[in-house]
């Protein structure tokens, strides 16, 4: 039977029963019944764990990278296991920094993920290349702003690229298949950060063209935390290699990435659950689609309450939604955090501020446990919030 979301379906899940949590993107939040599912694998694994180790775990992550691939739409060869988007995202800059000279540009925007941020720029330090960030308009008006940009900043100059599918700090779905095409045009090998996507938006990565492309199962698509992959093209996968070395090296893509040393693969086997709780409740047409209607419509609220402009066109949202900080307060990071400590240390409720193009922004998720009683709380509580912060000040 189908879980009724909203406030029903809040019991299946471990958030504190008096918690407004306001923010799935950073982290995820399985149900019991996914931990449950992951504590059988690990009790598998300790029950006998060389005949675990050496025969069930290759075959088993083989099929969940099928299933898993079934649905993203990716082949099972193309898919490895990691255990978060920045290990994946870290395995392909390392691959590709062997061949970066000095001057080369290694190009993202200024929407990019902190920690893919830092990998960047690790490696441009190593190699004597440079990281250029794009800078994407946010207010953005238009999606057609984002592949203007882009396109203007790919240079022949530019030897690789990462695009985000779905942003961070300012919740845009980015027109990737637009972007994707540019690099492809332009032979610039290109790497897509979908960390939120799985769950959230319907993907078919190997006909999006992408050479690389990162997800996320923890955070939209309810697996236990640790459950992330990286697909890459056939054509890339001789030259991509996994950040750990291990007696796979050498052995092909799939030898190399499905065992990294001695560690807890239940979280990757657990994906196969996940898929069915997925299934199960509807799949994407009604869990993306009930995350999606409510972000958006709460946005709308929000944007309406506080007296601000939403920053993106609707059609660019989905789980995910940044508003501004509706009032004056010195932007920068601290400021945020104390913002956030605020909502939380006083009103109980868990929302991400972000500091993005030297403003604040209040982001809020949408997932299935959350319904729209929990967005007028955070309406009422975050002019409140802010008073308190500027007397502080
Ligand atoms: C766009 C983006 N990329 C990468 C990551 C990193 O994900 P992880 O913590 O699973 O490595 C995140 C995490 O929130 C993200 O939002």
């Amino acid at each position: 039977m189908p879980i009724d979301f909203g406030a029903d379906c809040r019991p299946l899940f471990s958030i504190e029963s008096d918690l407004i949590f306001l923010n799935n993107g950073s982290f995820g939040a399985p149900p019991h019944s996914m931990l449950e599912a992951q504590a059988t694998y690990r009790a598998m694994a300790e029950r006998s764990p060389i005949s675990f180790f050496r025969n069930k775990l290759p075959k088993y992550l083989r099929e969940a990278a099928g299933d898993l691939g079934a649905f993203i739409g990716a082949a099972e060869g193309t898919l490895a296991f990691t255990e978060n988007a920045t290990t994946g995202i870290n395995s392909v800059v390392l691959s590709v920094a062997h061949s970066l000279r000095p001057g080369d540009i290694l190009l993202t925007t200024d929407h990019v993920y902190g920690a893919v941020r830092q990998t960047l720029n690790r490696y441009a330090e190593w190699t004597g290349a440079k990281v250029v960030e794009v800078s994407v308009p946010f207010p953005l008006h238009d999606s057609n702003e984002i592949t203007e940009v882009i396109a203007a900043a790919l240079t022949s100059q530019v030897k690789f690229a990462v695009f985000d599918h779905i942003t961070s700090p300012s919740g845009i779905i980015f027109p990737i298949q637009d972007i994707v095409n540019l690099c492809r045009e332009r032979n610039i090998p290109v790497l897509v950060d979908g960390a939120h996507a799985p769950g959230m938006v319907e993907l078919n990565i190997e006909h999006l063209g992408a050479d690389w492309y990162v997800g996320n199962c923890h955070k939209w698509m309810f697996a236990p935390k640790g459950c992330a992959f990286l697909y890459t093209a056939p054509e890339r996968q001789k030259e991509t290699h996994a950040l750990i070395t291990s007696h796979g090296y050498g052995k092909g893509y799939a030898a190399e990435f499905d065992f990294t040393g001695t560690k807890d693969y239940s979280a990757f086997l657990a994906v196969r659950d996940a898929l069915k709780f997925y299934r199960e409740n509807g799949g994407l047409e009604k869990i993306a689609a009930y995350n999606r209607n409510l972000a958006r419509s709460m946005r709308r609220m929000l944007a309406e309450t506080w007296n601000v402009a939403p920053p993106a066109p609707e059609s660019a949202i989905g789980s995910l939604a940044a508003l501004p900080v509706p009032e004056n307060l010195p932007a920068n990071e601290e400021t945020g955090w104390a913002l956030h400590d605020e909502l939380f240390g006083l009103h109980r409720i868990e929302v991400p501020v972000t500091f993005l193009k030297g403003r604040l922004w209040v982001r809020i998720s949408a997932q299935i446990f959350n319904e729209s009683n929990e967005y007028c709380a955070l309406a009422e509580a975050l002019p409140k919030a802010i008073i308190s912060v500027q007397c502080r000040l």
